[in-house]
């Protein structure tokens, strides 16, 4: 059976879903925590530069190979060179192992938004929280009701199911985040957190900061795991890709930003650590909004917001391997997401449970979960985008005059694209290896 490409419904179509790919958990959950334990300004001061900079070429680069072969991951490394085909099928592999563990987060997610909505009176936020995710049966059912929700809209394709759920959940995500920014902003002492964010410390500059800047913009922007290149290659015409990805890198950044704003004032108003890691969204946040009046609506509200973000995400996860399925195995949209399904449930549901009931099983010394995470964040998702890099580079010798307008930006693509990004990748594997 021959499936029929699909194509974007227009440019708006497809960066409101590459946007939508690249704001997620990442910006939300992640950014602030981890620019809470890098010292806040001097971090985003560095993580703006590197995000503008070094990050444009990889995404450009994978938007474009996509958009040039028309295919998906392993048929357009293929055609490239039948014998890349193997480093494309990374990249599925990357997006099915990251569903496996970001989908986890997805189930907590709509645990929260339940509990706020039914008002539930918690006592002890931090016992609440660790005793939940080590429940045998509720997180897992949660994390197959998330990643059914995902596997939903890439089942209706591109037109009927992932524009349309980026087209709704996007400007909702936006109108939630500016709304909480000023709850946020109106608490007292706001201005202290403002501070934290704003007013750099020199001081905490330093190669651990940087590199871990480098990581958390690498993994906002989705590059690595083959969602772009499939995007990419739904792309009929862009006349201006540059312009494309300069937008899709300045919403991210803007979103993160906002999701700062609205955390760091909030968190220095009650008197919290900004740094207390993976738990702030699910701890400290919960704490505050308890404190606050009508905060379970609030609550409610931030887990719709982050229930939003990481449903988009989602959706660009199991896209990248559900065209792979569709277009190598010549099988239904349906019957390849019917298979993903499973195929990400058998993962999913020990990482799930390797907080509680699996927490013996160790791989390397860590967790199921941790063990996902690490292997993917710091090494599989650097390691595709370098290969990537290498063979536009290297290989197909693409030229940043054939796809950029500015002579200037043209060169440093150039450069940028053969040398300094993959040194960056390197030494952020290393980084990431110890
Ligand atoms: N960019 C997403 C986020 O910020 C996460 C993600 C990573 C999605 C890699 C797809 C691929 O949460």
């Amino acid at each position: 059976m021959e499936n029929k490409r699909p194509v974007w419904t227009s440019k708006y179509a497809f960066i409101v879903t590459a946007v939508g790919s690249a704001v997620g958990l990442g910006n939300i959950w992640r950014f602030p925590y981890v620019m809470g334990q890098n010292g806040g300004a001097i971090f985003l001061a560095v993580y703006i530069l590197l995000i503008s900079t070094i990050c444009f070429i990889p995404l450009m680069n994978e938007l474009y190979i996509g958009k040039l072969t028309k295919k998906e991951c392993v048929g357009a490394y293929e055609s490239i060179n039948p014998k890349f085909k193997f480093l494309g099928i990374l990249n599925p592999v990357t997006g099915i192992l990251i569903a496996a563990f970001y989908f986890i987060v997805g189930g907590w997610i709509i645990n929260y938004i339940c509990k706020s909505f039914v008002n539930a009176q918690i006592v002890d936020y931090g016992e609440y929280f660790s005793s939940f995710i080590q429940l045998p049966f509720h997180p897992c059912v949660l994390t197959l009701v998330f990643l059914f929700i995902c596997i939903f809209f890439a089942a209706r394709g591109l037109k009927n199911g992932i524009e349309k759920a980026n087209k709704f959940l996007m400007p909702l995500l936006a109108v939630i985040l500016v709304f909480l920014v000023i709850v946020s902003l109106n608490l007292p002492n706001a201005s202290a957190g403002l501070e934290y964010m704003f007013k750099p410390d020199f001081s905490k500059l330093n190669s651990h900061m940087v590199l871990a800047a480098l990581g958390q913009a690498f993994f906002t922007l989705s590059i690595g795991m083959g969602a772009l290149l499939t995007y990419g290659s739904y792309i009929e015409e862009d006349k201006n890709l540059t312009k494309s990805v300069y937008t899709i890198i300045l919403s991210d950044t803007a979103f993160a930003l906002l999701a700062g704003i609205m955390i760091f004032p909030a968190v220095f108003s009650f008197g919290l650590q900004p740094d207390s890691g993976a738990g702030l969204v699910f701890v400290t946040l919960p704490k505050i909004f308890s404190q606050i009046p009508c905060g379970n609506w609030v609550s409610f509200a931030f887990f719709v917001l982050l229930f939003s973000a990481a449903v988009t995400s989602g959706i660009s996860v199991v896209e990248g391997p559900c065209a792979t399925i569709i277009e190598q195995f010549k099988i239904s949209r349906i019957k390849a997401c019917t298979f993903l399904f499973i195929l990400i449930s058998v993962i999913a549901v020990p990482a799930t449970l390797s907080f509680g009931l699996l927490s013996n099983i160790k791989i390397f010394d860590k967790s199921i979960f941790d063990f996902l995470d690490f292997l993917t964040s710091n090494i599989m998702l650097p390691m595709n985008a370098l290969f990537l890099c290498l063979i536009s580079g290297w290989y197909l010798k693409l030229k940043g005059k054939d796809i950029i307008k500015n002579k200037l930006f043209s060169v440093c693509f150039d450069v940028g694209l053969k040398y300094i990004v993959p040194f960056a990748l390197i030494c952020l594997m290393i980084a990431g290896l110890k």
